[in-house]
């Protein structure tokens, strides 16, 4: 893709974004934002067998870069393993934003999927708390 097209892919996924809303029967969810800029990102994920993402949606306040980076987030992560999530990383980024923008933008580009990663993380976390029989840790959803 140009420039151009890249620009095209951005506003595109900001104006119609992918699987955006909350979702009340997540297995997991964690807000994530940028201190500098206030935005946010909140991402609400279900994982089944092999611990594979069955589903995983977003919602968000922000700049058109890192809202139109949870719609591409999820859509790159639903189907991928729990592993598998945890290795993208800026290639796969760069190649649905491009590298200028990611470049100069990296932290609006980056916040969609460095929240998934840490949702992710908490998730393994409580299961593994869950096993060693103590509570999940409460975290309540950002309000946007
Ligand atoms: Fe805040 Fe982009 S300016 S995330």
């Amino acid at each position: 893709m140009d420039r151009q097209a890249y620009i095209e892919n951005i506003v595109d996924h900001y104006e119609n974004p992918r699987n955006k809303g909350r979702m009340d029967d997540s297995d997991v969810f964690l807000g994530g934002g940028n201190p500098g800029c206030g935005d946010l990102v909140t991402v609400y994920v279900k994982i089944g067998d092999g611990d594979r993402i069955d589903a995983v949606t977003f919602e968000g306040d922000g700049c058109t870069i890192s809202q139109a980076g949870g719609s591409i987030v999820t859509e790159l992560a639903k189907g991928l393993t729990l592993e598998e999530v945890k290795a993208l990383g800026l290639p796969e980024i760069t190649e649905e934003m491009g590298e200028e923008i990611v470049k100069s933008r990296v932290r609006c580009a980056t916040l969609a999927l460095g929240t998934l990663q840490a949702a992710l993380d908490r998730f393994r976390r409580d299961r593994e708390r869950r096993e060693a029989g103590l509570p999940p840790i409460e975290v309540k959803p950002f309000e946007v």
